[in-house]
C-alpha cells in the first residue's frame, strides 16, 4: 500500500544574515490511509514547520515530501493550492472564520475554490454541519457561537471537499479543556468515520488521544510509535535526566 503522506529526509533551513536555522533535520515517516497520527514537540522542535510542508503552504530545503505519490516539492503555487484544495482539510487553533458569512456560507467555501455549483455546495455544506451537530444554526454568524461551536464549524468546513487528510494545527489550544475533550471526541468521531487525521500539538495529554505519535526535538524525528507506549511520551532528554541520576 502506498502511504499517503511521506517525508523522505526532509530538511528545512532558514537563512538568518549568515545563520542558517535547521528547522526540519532529515525528518522521515509515513502516514497511511486511516491513521489518526499526532505530531507533537515542544516550542520551536519544528511542528509548525513540518505542518506547513504538509499542508502544501512550504516546501523543503532538501529532501522529498510525497503526497498521495506526488512529489510536492516540484510543484509551482499553482499546482501547490489546487493539491492543497483537493487532498487537504484544515483546522487551525483560531479557527478562521468569516465573520460576515453565517455557518453554511464558511463551510462552503472551500467548495467554491472547488468550483462545486451553489446548490450542491448548500447541500453539502449543510451535510457537514450536520456532522457536527450545528446544521439548525446554518444561518447564524460565527460571532453568535462559542468557541467550540466555532471549532466544530471549521471542523465542518475541513471535512466538506471530502479530503484525504484532515491537518488540525493546535485544534484545543483556544478552548477550555472540557470544550477542548468535546472538540478531540469530535476528531475521534471522523477518524472512526475512516478518515485520515494529522493532528498537531504541543501537548502530550492531547497528542495520546491519537493512535500513533512522531515526537520532534530540534527538527528531529525522537519517537515515531503507538501512543499507549510508555516511551511514547518520554522526551529523551527527560529520559536521559533519569538514566543519569542527577548529573543534569
Ligand atoms: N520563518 C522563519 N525564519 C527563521 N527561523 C524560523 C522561521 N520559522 C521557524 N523558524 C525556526 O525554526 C525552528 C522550528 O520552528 P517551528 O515554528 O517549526 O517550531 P514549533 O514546533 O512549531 O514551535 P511552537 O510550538 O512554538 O509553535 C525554530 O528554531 C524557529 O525559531
Ligand atoms: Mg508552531
Amino acid at each position: 500500500m502506498e502511504p499517503l503522506i511521506e517525508f523522505r529526509q526532509v530538511c528545512k533551513y532558514y537563512h538568518m544574515g549568515d545563520t542558517t536555522v535547521v528547522a526540519a533535520d532529515h525528518i522521515s515517516f509515513q502516514i497511511f490511509k486511516g491513521e489518526f497520527v499526532a505530531i507533537v514537540g515542544s516550542s520551536g522542535s519544528g511542528k509548525s514547520t513540518c505542518m506547513n510542508i504538509i499542508g502544501c503552504l512550504d516546501v523543503p530545503s532538501e529532501g522529498t515530501y510525497l503526497l498521495s505519490g506526488r512529489d510536492v516539492g516540484k510543484m509551482n503555487k499553482n499546482e501547490l493550492a489546487e493539491i492543497r484544495n483537493e487532498l487537504l482539510g484544515f483546522i487551525f487553533q483560531q479557527y478562521n472564520l468569516l465573520p460576515k458569512l453565517n455557518l453554511a456560507e464558511n463551510v462552503e467555501v472551500p467548495l467554491m475554490y472547488a468550483g462545486v455549483n451553489k446548490l450542491d455546495r448548500r447541500r453539502r455544506a449543510l451535510e457537514s454541519l450536520e456532522r457536527v451537530g450545528l446544521r439548525e444554526k446554518w444561518r447564524h454568524k460565527p460571532s453568535q457561537l462559542s468557541g467550540g461551536q466555532q471549532q466544530r464549524v471549521s471542523i465542518a468546513r475541513a471535512l466538506v471537499g471530502n479530503p484525504s487528510v484532515i491537518l488540525a494545527d493546535e485544534p484545543t489550544g483556544a478552548l477550555d479543556s472540557k470544550t477542548g475533550r468535546e472538540v478531540l471526541a469530535l476528531l475521534q468521531d471522523i477518524h472512526a468515520a475512516g478518515n485520515t487525521v494529522v493532528l498537531i500539538t504541543h501537548d502530550n495529554s492531547i497528542a495520546v488521544q491519537a493512535q500513533r505519535i512522531i515526537r520532534l526535538e530540534d527538527g528531529q524525528v525522537v519517537y515515531d510509535g503507538p501512543s499507549d507506549a510508555p516511551e511514547a511520551v518520554v522526551t529523551p532528554r527527560a529520559a536521559g535526566i533519569r538514566q543519569g541520576g542527577g548529573d543534569a
